[in-house]
């Protein structure tokens, strides 16, 4: 390869790419790892491994790397691997990047336009059925060896998905079994097309229905209650035309309003109902939603636009991430009332990368986890696709709204942490988070003690490289998938 990555943001310091494929056997822990941690902590990230060919590109168009931790009796074992999707197979044959914008097919090398699928799935591995999938949402998952993270190939639910796309953020019910998905964009580039998928416990895909969103909207997250399905709607719009003519995929069009869909958990899509939110807010991530009655509440990070730097260029929004994010807020529907209202109240500070334990999924709930910048910290530090990374962990506890948190010091930031229940009844289990040291130019992973991840790590899990910032990340217990074939 003779051509160099770009020195901007998305591709020089922090965010460099890595492209290292690697196992390490036994990494050397700091502290003391609790024997009931057992089992495999899987992330995507995005790793390149060519410069754009267009000469610039955002950080999430990387090629998907999954890794996976594994612990085992206080030892923890390190793999990482590149999921070899048909576009890495093409570019890696071409010994060059093939790709142009950032899901514009139409900008594409001629020898892959329409031929070959797009997707680089970085964004989420998600284990159900005893499948290993890696998603991105502009195409289909793939499927990964959950040992060996072999890439298995592109993955449909044998042969049963109708949907051109899967999104990343799929919700699985702790009590069902079951696995609710959608994808947007199903019936292809910029379609208002929205698929609703139920895959059944054993793997079976049983139910997909299709209804259409106001626009084709980045639809990146939704929420499920035991009663309900929840479909955010903000305005990132897709458009057909902008795109051939060589233009971006997204633009944040900020004279739409935001729109929230809430149909029955196992209704029909023509029973969805519609709220609408003026003026237009954004939103990817949803911490929890539960039903109470007819009442039916999301609990999210809102923000008053996209934070993508490339999305806010093409938008011409000139924000700063911190004037981005607003608060942490609780979104109540009323549907046994008619009209399109939304009950919006705060109910924490400013963040994003929630986090509830499995067990308090789809229902109401206390404890939620997620994480925000505090300038007390230090300055921005840039780590991932937004620029500047987070560097506090925070536990909110929605019972008096009371704020525990916790920063690894100014030089640091932090990547999306994963929860790790615990055996021990009343223990609230555990957080574990990349935490990137900017000034060694190394990763560590930080285990903490949800209930008091104030009191900072009781184990410190040493890597000899720096780890490229996750988008997603889950862990899976080994009752879940047992640590051998
Ligand atoms: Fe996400």
């Amino acid at each position: 390869m003779t051509q160099a990555f770009p020195n901007t943001m998305d591709y020089s310091g922090f965010n460099a790419p890595s492209r290292v494929e690697c196992d390490i056997f036994d990494l050397v822990v700091e502290g003391q790892i609790p024997a009931e941690i057992e089992g495999t902590w899987f992330r995507c990230v995005p790793d390149p491994q060519y410069p754009p060919m267009l000469g610039e590109d955002t950080y999430l168009s990387g090629d998907g790397m999954v890794s996976a931790f594994r612990f085992e009796n206080g030892h923890v074992d390190f793999k990482m691997r590149y999921i070899m999707t048909e576009r890495l197979k093409a570019e890696r044959k071409a010994r060059r990047g093939l790709h142009g914008r950032y899901r514009n097919p139409y900008t594409d090398d001629p020898s892959v336009r329409g031929v070959v699928d797009r997707t680089v799935a970085n964004t989420t591995p998600v284990w159900h059925a005893g499948k290993l999938l890696a998603m991105k949402e502009d195409g289909r998952p793939y499927q990964l060896d959950p040992y060996t993270l072999e890439t298995l190939g592109s993955y449909d639910f044998n042969g049963a998905l109708r949907s051109e796309t899967m999104a990343a953020h799929t919700r699985l019910d702790p009590q069902t079994g079951e696995l609710f998905f959608f994808g947007y964009e199903a019936g292809g580039l910029a379609t208002r097309d929205v698929a609703l998928c139920i895959v059944d416990r054993d793997g079976k895909l049983v139910s997909e229905q299709w209804f259409q969103t106001p626009y084709a909207s980045f639809m990146h997250d939704f929420a499920v209650t035991r009663e309900h399905i929840i479909f955010p709607v903000f305005p990132t719009i897709a458009n057909k035309q902008r795109m051939e003519a060589g233009g971006p995929h997204w633009v944040f069009e900020q004279g739409e309003d935001a729109w929230v869909g809430i149909m029955p958990r196992y209704g029909k899509v023509s029973e969805m109902r519609w709220f609408k939110r003026s003026p237009a807010c954004s939103s990817f991530h949803f911490m929890n939603a539960f039903s109470d009655g007819e009442q039916v509440h999301l609990d999210f990070g809102l923000s008053v636009c996209p934070p993508f730097p490339f999305i806010k260029k093409d938008s011409n929004i000139d924000l700063q991430p911190k004037d981005i994010r607003s608060h942490y807020v609780r979104w109540s529907f009323d549907l046994s009332q008619p009209g399109e209202h939304i009950e919006e109240r705060v109910i924490g500070p400013a963040g994003d990368f929630p986090r509830v334990a499995d067990k308090d999924f789809m229902v109401d709930y206390r404890i939620g986890y997620y994480q925000g910048f505090n300038p007390q910290n230090g300055p921005p530090l840039v780590s991932g696709p937004v620029g500047a990374g987070f560097n506090t962990v925070m536990r909110l506890d929605l019972d008096g709204g009371a704020i525990k948190s916790l920063a690894l010091g100014p030089n640091t930031t932090v990547q999306e942490h994963v929860h790790i229940a615990s055996r021990q009844s009343g223990h609230e289990g555990y957080l574990a988070f990349v935490v990137d040291l900017h000034d060694q130019n190394l990763s560590e992973v930080v285990l903490v003690e949800a209930e008091h991840l104030d009191r900072g790590p009781i184990a410190r899990i040493k890597l000899p490289l720096r780890l490229r910032c996750q988008v997603h990340g889950n862990w899976v217990s080994s009752d879940a998938l047992p640590l051998r074939d």
